[in-house]
């Protein structure tokens, strides 16, 4: 028997095969469709439900172990608390299971309360095995996923809340597994995220880069609410690092140029939408 001590069982009618999109019957050892198609659970009862060939390293780039881990010493000392906060006031009540789409290790949805989300109701997914497995083993009360948010493993209306938290929101796809009555709610920077850490990148005009940053003055254009969480973090030296670590700006600028800000600053800005879509039509 595969079951982690605690774990609580996912209920069935949200997952979908990844084959053939039939619903997955979800047991202890794995889960299986009707169509025969079988997906054995990894430790922590993670279920791995991507298929169709390998994808880009470029896409993996931020769960590498050193990422994984300073997001979780980042996020868990509660320098992120306010967006959790906006995002939990967002979900609300949900009509159903919640499902958060590139979960990383997992924070995120564990703050949700029992209400908004009971144990068995939490799905997190997510395209990095790797991060998967670090939510697996910290929260036995959610069932984890390896796929993509670009063609969910999930069954057509079938959960209550859909949450994205700096991470791929096709809304297509939220749309297509929301309830009627469920919503989407997304994290996503506004225009001053992190300001005091991110160099322009390496090649950018000045026009290019004021256009991307006023793209970011908006919440996402399908969003009907928004609320805008902005404040300034006084990082120590370690927390700085963490922030560097776990954020793509490492990834976009180069360890050493980036390294160099975060020496540099000891202050943070963080400015964040937190959007919600209209309920899904009954
Ligand atoms: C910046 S991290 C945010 C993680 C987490 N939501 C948090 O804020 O702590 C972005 C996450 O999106 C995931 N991701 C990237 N592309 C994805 C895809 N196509 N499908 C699902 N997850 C994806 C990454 O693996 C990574 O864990
Ligand atoms: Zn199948």
């Amino acid at each position: 028997m595969v079951r982690a001590r605690g774990r609580r069982a996912a209920v069935n009618q949200v997952l979908a095969c990844p084959h053939c999109s039939r619903a997955l019957d979800l047991t202890d050892a794995g889960a299986t469709c009707a169509n025969g198609h079988s997906f054995d659970r990894g430790r922590g009862g993670y279920l791995h439900l991507l298929v169709g060939g390998r994808l880009s390293p470029t896409v993996t780039s931020g769960d590498t172990p050193d990422a994984l881990a300073a997001r979780r010493r980042f996020l868990t000392a509660g320098h992120y608390a306010p967006i959790a906060r906006a995002l939990a006031e967002a979900v609300g009540i949900p009509p159903g299971p919640v499902l958060d789409v590139g979960c990383g290790e997992g924070w995120y949805l564990a703050q949700l309360s029992h209400e908004q989300a009971a144990p068995g109701e939490r799905f997190g997914l997510d395209v990095s095995k790797a991060a998967v497995q670090m939510a697996a083993r910290a929260h036995p009360d959610t069932q984890y996923v390896v796929g993509t948010a670009y063609r969910l493993p999930v069954l057509d209306h079938s959960v209550g809340a859909v949450i994205s938290v700096f991470a791929p929101h096709p809304f297509d796809e939220f749309a297509r597994v929301l309830r009627p009555g469920g919503r989407w709610v997304t994290a996503t920077p506004g225009p001053r995220h992190l300001q005091e850490m991110r160099p322009v990148p390496q090649g950018e005009s000045a026009l290019k880069t004021a256009e991307r940053l006023a793209r970011r003055s908006e919440p996402p254009p399908e969003a009907s609410s928004a609320v805008h969480v902005e404040f300034t973090l006084e990082l120590s030296d370690g927390d700085a690092r963490d922030l560097f670590l776990m954020t793509p700006i490492r990834w976009q600028s180069g360890a050493r140029v980036a390294d160099a800000h975060v020496e540099a600053s000891a202050s943070a800005t963080v400015d964040v939408w937190v959007s919600t879509s209209e309920p899904i039509a009954k």
